[in-house]
């Protein structure tokens, strides 16, 4: 069981707003690989061939069989007991905002329905063409068209893409505006998203990490929740309970 400080359940328990980054290491419990670090999917694919504009340009079946192995995972997944800990939490706290990097939908399907996703999410495919959004594509040939004849992408954020602005915006004021941030699950390495915790740490947040590895974050952070969301997240809303009774 970690250690909570004296400090984390009372500002907790009083915070207003507390904001919650999540990365791949949320879904790890649930059977998903991560991209960094022992297993991650980083150290078996290149990036450059599967999660690029130009990887997708260059060889569209390639980079379709890899989101498509990819979906079946999510698909054949269930969210796990840090995703339901996150959903309890917002019911116990004044505000929760909830940013994720993860593609997975997992939070949602937990119960957390209002959540910003950075880099999108992994079942949305997108039109080249007209930009519509859905599942109503046809496949041909390997390949999924609208219906207005124009080829779908992958709904995600590859490398070298922007990311959604209003979702990093509101990520943006989020970071600005609570008292606690959480970062969990996260190597800290892909920006904007590893921005935030600093930006909430300069406008004077208490930064608290849940991960059992060391990050580039850790140095930043008032605290270090070493272990599995899986298993803290649960212990930490348990304690908070106790706290509030
Ligand atoms: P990473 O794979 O870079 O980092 C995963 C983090 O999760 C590591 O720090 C692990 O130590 C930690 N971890 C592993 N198991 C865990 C567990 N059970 N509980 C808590 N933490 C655990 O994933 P991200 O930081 O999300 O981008 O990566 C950021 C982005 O890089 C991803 O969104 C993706 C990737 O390329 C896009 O797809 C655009």
């Amino acid at each position: 069981m970690p250690h909570f400080t004296a400090k984390l359940l009372p500002l907790l328990h009083r915070s207003a707003h507390v904001t919650v980054l999540t990365g791949a290491g949320i879904s790890a419990e649930s059977g998903l690989p991560t991209f960094r670090g022992a297993g991650g999917l980083w150290r078996t694919y290149r990036a450059e061939d599967l999660a690029t504009p130009e990887a997708f340009a260059r060889n569209p079946q390639l980079v379709w069989g890899w989101y498509n192995y990819r979906r079946e995972m999510v698909r054949s997944h269930r969210p796990n007991a840090g995703h339901y800990a996150l959903a309890e939490l917002h019911g116990l706290v004044g505000k929760l905002t909830l940013i994720t990097q993860c593609v997975d939908g997992y939070h949602r399907q937990a119960g957390f329905e209002e959540v910003i996703e950075l880099h999108g999410n992994i079942l949305v495919s997108r039109c080249l063409q007209c930009g519509k959004e859905g599942e109503t594509e046809v496949w041909r040939a390997g390949l999924p068209y609208c219906a207005c004849g124009g080829m779908m992408r992958p709904g995600v954020v590859w490398f070298g893409e922007s990311l959604p602005r209003a979702a990093l915006q509101s990520a943006h004021h989020a970071a600005e505006t609570c008292s606690i941030f959480f970062a969990i699950g996260t190597s800290a390495m892909v920006y904007p998203a590893a921005q935030l915790p600093h930006v909430a740490g300069m406008h004077g947040a208490y930064i608290v990490e849940i991960n059992p590895e060391e990050t580039a974050l850790t140095a930043l952070a008032d605290e270090l929740l070493q272990g599995p969301s899986g298993k803290v997240l649960p212990q930490l809303i348990h304690a908070l309970t106790k706290v509030s009774s």
